[in-house]
């Protein structure tokens, strides 16, 4: 059973330009449309929020509290399956406090990943418009609902990678210490890769279906994976100890998953140099939809949707097959945009769609 995850009866509080919000989503689909700088996409970051207390386009959480206000913070209810739970994000300018049914968590992480979000904003785009490294962080992000574990491999395999690194570049490819330490980085980086590994073929299983069902009829994607390392750890030290000179003269590790890869071809090209700016847009939705799918088969429950300023740059087309999905999907889904006719309404019910319109910070059901 795939439990369905419900946000209702959330309240928003001095966030960003939102003084005061109460509302009542639809369990389904709910569309909020607006001018530029209404509130959209800030709505949306205090979803994000209070699911997972942290921001999808702000480094400096601090800029999510209201100018001239001390504190922001939402609440919601969270429908979660057959349980329901109220969740309580407080932001201030030097703390971060969240609430679980009225209790301290033991841990934030306890805290930020019962509710699962995936969101797509325009920021995004570098998925496919920039190097691998937003790539990477996707796949990690689906390697922690795979196996939690793999968040604290990282951790200590980037520990190490860095304590090996200071040790060639103040002591040079003899130092006695970069035995241990690339014995740490192979026992880490295998445990790391191999979630990575198994979050990759999960996602680009998934993606190539969520493309096709929303691209150009005839386009052709190709996928690959390109591990950076071993999954074996005697392998990986080999590889590590015989690049000691290389790496030293690079300044920067040659081997290991810092450097694993996703390739992504459209007719044969990398999408990221030679894709038109519908089909990088129409690529990233469904890395999107697949990080989803890829949640929801880990988590067992499907995850909540926010989708940012869709529809730019896309055809009628192409915004009709986004539109099908976002309707027939199980996932409760936020969608923001400056033009709602082209999400239109044949006939939807309450629970299936409502409409919402923010103007200067205030939202009214349309
Ligand atoms: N901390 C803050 N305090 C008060 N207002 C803020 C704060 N941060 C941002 N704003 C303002 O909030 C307004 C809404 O921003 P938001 O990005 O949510 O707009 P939007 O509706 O998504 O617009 P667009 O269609 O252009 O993407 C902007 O005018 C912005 O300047
Ligand atoms: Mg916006």
């Amino acid at each position: 059973m795939t439990a369905l995850i419900r946000f209702s009866n959330v309240t928003v509080s001095a966030f960003r330009n939102l003084s005061r919000i109460d509302f009542e989503p639809a369990p389904g689909l709910n569309v909020i449309s607006g001018d530029n700088g209404q509130g959209k996409t800030s709505l949306l970051e205090a979803l994000y929020f209070v699911a997972v207390t942290r921001s999808f386009r702000a480094d400096k959480l601090e800029s999510l509290i209201q100018q001239g206000q001390k504190f922001a913070s939402v609440r919601a209810r969270v429908l979660d399956g057959e349980h329901g739970r109220e969740q309580r994000a407080t932001l201030g300018h030097k703390e971060r406090a969240v609430l679980l049914d009225g209790k301290k968590p033991e841990r934030l992480a306890t805290y930020a990943t019962r509710t699962p979000a995936v969101v797509f904003h325009p920021g995004d785009m570098e998925l496919v418009n920039a190097n691998a490294a937003a790539r990477r962080k996707l796949l990690d992000r689906i390697a922690l609902y795979l196996d939690p574990s793999s968040g604290d491999a990282r951790l200590s395999y980037t520990r190490a990678l860095k304590e090996r690194k200071v040790a060639l570049d103040v002591r040079g490819p003899s130092a006695r210490e970069l035995a241990p330490f690339e014995q740490l980085m192979a026992e880490h980086g295998v445990r790391f890769a191999r979630a990575r590994a198994e979050a990759a073929t999960r996602l680009l299983g998934a993606l190539a279906p969520a493309f096709q069902r929303m691209a150009q009829p005839g386009l052709q994607l190709v996928t690959k994976y390109r591990p950076g390392g071993s999954l074996d750890v005697a392998e990986f030290v080999g590889e590590l100890s015989s690049r000691r000179l290389r790496d030293s003269r690079q300044r920067a590790a040659s081997y290991g998953p810092q450097r694993d890869e996703i390739q992504l071809l459209i007719d044969g090209r990398s999408a990221r140099h030679h894709a038109s700016q519908g089909q990088q847009r129409i690529l990233t939705l469904a890395l999107k939809v697949a990080e989803l799918e890829c949640i929801r088969d880990a988590r067992r429950a499907h995850p909540v949707l926010l989708l940012d300023d869709v529809s730019s740059e896309l055809d009628p087309a192409r915004t009709g097959a986004v539109y099908d999905f976002l309707r027939e999907t199980q996932s409760q889904v936020f969608v923001t945009t400056t033009r709602p006719e082209l999400f239109p309404t044949p006939g939807a019910s309450k629970l299936e769609r409502a409409d919402w319109q923010l103007v200067s910070g205030a939202l009214s059901e349309l």
